[in-house]
């Protein structure tokens, strides 16, 4: 039965045939999948539930959210963040807990109503909402309730399309909305649907990607995400960043960052964030949360853990030439205006 978002949007619930294909692959929610329409966004069944009291959230104008589609490199602009604006002089000592549990995600609170909560190991989160919200529960979500009470400046990450946020939130709050080459993004994407244990994907890359490009893969659709961040550039409080400029030249993206967020760090400050966030420093400190027991620890020592790679063009590595072909017609038919070549040898 549809339903409507505070928002205004439709919610449905996905097509059996969608389950039959799609959803089978995927660690099953107890609420089922939903879509939100018109856009198509592919959610689970709890996240209106979620996407309403997002509606009541109270942003603040100290606050600072890092955006982006799932594995544009969002960790990485949010441990540099973090790091910026509160261990530029490296003696903060929370600085070894995991990034995920210094930078909340808004987003995340919809992906915990999987059939085996309880096996997902998510012991220190759990005890972190007791500590911090007592009398909470932990089926009202842990990172808006969480971010309530935490103080200020917040940090956060949400994987939400920008028209699924408050209307007023960009006018209150900073945003720094992160890009990436989508090819470079479903081989990302693919590693960490099979790694994290809320998914447990058990499909193919070639059926992973088919389902991406086509807007049914769980989070999808991908372009409108990305055009909807696009179109609100010229915004103040809007930041864009490419992963590939990152990688090419991350003290300029740092200086960038620098003013945008008023942080006026000096050089030594600058040099100690660049050590921090290089690739190797943070795949250093494992996995960015605590509760370890939610990654698939057997396919990361394999395949390589949540810092899986960390570089540009690494799908040259995995798409077969017909995938890519195909990638590179669904890019040309959708990327509009936004002048990227996505083409990591031009970077
Ligand atoms: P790969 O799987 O290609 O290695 P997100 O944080 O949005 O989920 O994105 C994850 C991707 O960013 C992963 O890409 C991860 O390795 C990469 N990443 C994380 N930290 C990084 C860093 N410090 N430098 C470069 N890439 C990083």
């Amino acid at each position: 039965m549809a339903r409507k978002l505070l928002t205004g949007q439709v919610v449905q619930e996905v097509s059996e045939e969608w389950k039959e294909r799609v959803g089978k692959d995927l660690q099953e929610y107890k609420q089922g999948v939903v879509r939100i329409l018109p856009e198509g966004w592919i959610y689970p069944g709890v996240s209106p539930f979620f996407l309403d009291k997002l509606q009541q959230f109270q942003f603040r104008t100290e606050d600072v959210v890092v955006m982006g589609y799932p594995k544009c490199g969002s960790t990485w602009v949010q441990e540099t963040v973090w790091t910026m604006m509160n261990n530029p002089d490296l003696t903060n000592p929370h600085a070894e807990e995991g990034i995920w549990n210094r930078s909340l995600e808004i987003s995340s609170d919809m992906l915990m109503d999987v059939v085996n909560y309880d096996e997902l190991g998510l012991d220190s989160i759990i005890k972190i909402l007791g500590k911090m919200c007592p009398g909470k529960s932990k089926e009202d979500g842990f990172a808006l309730q969480m971010l309530e009470v935490m103080p200020g400046p917040r940090i956060m990450k949400c994987h939400y399309a920008f028209e699924l946020m408050p209307l007023d939130f960009l006018d209150k709050t900073k945003v720094i909305y992160v890009l990436r080459n989508p090819k470079d993004t479903v081989v990302s994407f693919y590693h960490y649907v099979r790694i994290v244990r809320l998914y447990d994907y058990k499909g193919s890359f070639e059926k992973f990607a088919k389902e991406f490009i086509n807007d049914q893969m769980l989070f999808g659709p991908y372009w409108p995400h990305v055009h909807q961040a696009w179109r609100r550039r010229s915004h103040p409080n809007l930041h864009l960043i490419f992963y590939e400029d990152l990688k090419a030249d991350f003290m300029t993206q740092l200086h960038l960052l620098d003013k945008f967020l008023g942080t006026n760090l000096g050089t030594q400050q600058m040099q100690n964030v660049q050590h921090i966030t290089e690739f190797t420093s943070m795949k250093s400190k494992g996995t960015p949360i605590t509760d370890t027991a939610s990654f698939n620890q057997s396919i990361m020592e394999k395949e390589g853990g949540f810092y899986r790679k960390g570089v540009a063009g690494d799908w040259k590595n995995t798409l077969s030439p017909e995938l890519n072909q195909e990638m590179d017609k669904w890019i040309k038919d959708n990327i509009g205006d936004i002048p990227i070549k996505w083409d990591d040898e031009k970077r």
